[in-house]
């Protein structure tokens, strides 16, 4: 089988907002206690936060993490969280079925994400509480002092505000399971009051509305117009969600999921349009997709505790899924899809960075490890900064159930123009053909290869462990060239590549 690509440095979707390699952190299972905080670690800092994961977090160059949830914020007390540890109480987590210690909070992540390189986005609780929460959160986190919950924030310890920028107003409003839920019109009411509210402290925050949990959710997409007739003129970005799965077994239907992917933000897109034309806006509101990945591996071991059947346990393992070679690709499918609607995906979080259907593992006082999916997102992260290119892509095809015809090449491109380097995504679907492809880069001038990465596996359901972390990983292509202007090279069945070029 044979496919062609044309990239031309003139024809560009978008640049990319670095932020769309985001990702989240929840109180939720081990993310925080044994993922990122593990006092008497061997490797922990003196904040007790573990340098093993830090670094992994460094690895990935995350720009942001959204925190502290997730279902979790939609009952959570930011108060709770700050002041001295000893005096922080223990609250019951009604979203997951488990006890919450409070003893990491707004302070102890701001400081990991100092370590960790990275900012915070802020999630408000806007499910059991509302707007005077919101606003005293902020002030406590942005105003310099001077005033009651600045100077609580003083008296904590931190004398410079935390400056968080961008806030999410609640979590999954739209979703029966939320503490809180609410209709589309009480949500984008108290939405509305409540962006007001955080726009009279500062002009220059930027805010995210929910919008659908998923694209199967009975409200969607009348959920979007409602919430965004409401709240328009006063957010920056309307939050998505997406989970895959493989229940069924079926990769070529698990791999044109990624089409499903695109069609919703195709869809909430066109939403934003319409709201804006009602409104005879000139501003525009993105997507910000702010939870994705695959979540089903772990789903039946978490009944027993999400049903309660365990009490109210501290931290258990909780959506603990083990990732195999199939969720390379699926991880790489949906990446692709966000970098070729960077014009309006600005904002996305892998959902989530440590231990929760994450990329990064822990084992308490022992290794922490990548998972398969770790590296098409160390990938996307690294080199996929830049302009994202408008590619002819030539594929042949195959007819899935979920989506329809689905090109079996999936393939992006992003152009660095500060450095000079051009890096091209690949995924080949195709179960058990190679196929040729060739890149016509004349528009370019002179490229050479200066990285190839291949990934692939006679299994597609291989995983790494803490015992054998490097099972499925990446491994060095050495004989991609570009000759005239043209570049050639075979992706293998079922195969992920990164292939960056130096012009
Ligand atoms: O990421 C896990 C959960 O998935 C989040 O708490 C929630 O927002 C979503 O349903």
């Amino acid at each position: 089988m044979k496919a062609g690509v044309t990239a031309h440095p003139r024809y560009v979707i978008s640049d990319i907002d670095p932020r769309l390699y985001g990702s989240f952190i929840e109180h939720l299972g081990r993310a925080v206690y044994t993922g990122i905080y593990e006092p008497g670690h061997p490797t922990a800092d003196t904040n007790g936060m573990r340098q093993d994961v830090i670094d992994l977090v460094k690895e990935l160059n995350v720009p942001i993490v959204r925190y502290p949830g997730g279902n979790f914020v939609s009952a959570y007390n930011w108060e709770d969280g700050v002041g001295p540890k000893q005096e922080r109480p223990v609250r019951l987590d009604l979203a997951w079925h488990t006890s919450e210690s409070n003893q990491v909070g707004l302070h102890e992540f701001a400081d990991w994400c100092a370590s960790a390189n990275t900012e915070m986005m802020l999630a408000v609780n806007l499910g059991s509480r509302g707007l005077d929460e919101a606003r005293n959160f902020l002030e406590y986190a942005n105003h310099p002092g001077g005033s009651e919950w600045s100077d609580k924030r003083i008296a904590n310890g931190r004398a410079e505000p935390f400056d968080v920028k961008l806030w999410c107003l609640g979590n999954e409003m739209d979703g029966p399971w939320q503490i809180g839920h609410k209709t589309a019109d009480e949500y984008g009411r108290l939405a509305h009051e409540t962006a007001k509210a955080m726009r009279a402290f500062d002009t220059s925050l930027e805010l995210v509305v929910c919008g659908s949990s998923n694209a199967k959710m009975p409200t969607y997409p009348e959920w979007e117009a409602t919430v965004l007739d409401h709240t328009y003129n006063e957010v920056d970005y309307i939050s998505l969600h997406m989970y895959f799965d493989n229940h069924a077994n079926d990769a070529p239907n698990y791999l044109a999921m990624s089409e499903k992917l695109d069609a919703y933000i195709v869809s909430v897109s066109g939403v934003i349009d319409y709201i804006k034309a009602k409104k005879r806006s000139t501003k525009q509101v993105y997507i910000s997709f702010d939870e994705w990945n695959v979540w089903y591996h772990s789903k039946e071991q978490d009944k027993k505790i999400l049903e309660g059947n365990d009490g109210w346990p501290f931290a258990p393992p909780l959506l603990e899924d083990i990732y195999n070679f199939e969720d390379v690709l699926q991880v790489g499918l949906i990446l692709n899809t966000f970098i070729r609607r960077s014009n309006i995906v600005k904002i996305a979080c892998l959902a989530q960075l440590v231990n929760v259907i994450a990329p990064i593992m822990t084992v308490p006082n022992g290794p922490a490890w990548r998972q398969t999916i770790f590296y098409p997102y160390l990938y996307a992260s690294i080199y996929g900064r830049g302009n994202a290119l408008d590619l002819k892509v030539e594929s042949p095809t195959y007819t899935s159930d979920v989506a329809g015809d689905v090109a079996y090449v999936d393939f992006t491109g992003v152009h660095d123009t500060e450095t000079g380097h051009v890096t091209f995504f690949a995924v080949n679907r195709h179960a058990s053909e190679a196929i040729d492809t060739v890149i016509d880069l004349t528009g370019f001038g002179s490229a050479t290869v200066i990285d190839h990465q291949i990934m692939t596996h006679a299994d597609l359901k291989a995983v790494n462990s803490a015992e054998n972390p490097a099972n499925v990983g990446p491994s060095k292509g050495t004989d991609t060239v570009v000759a005239g202007g043209k570049l050639s090279l075979s992706l293998p069945a079922y195969s992920y590549q990164m292939i960056r070029l130096k012009l």
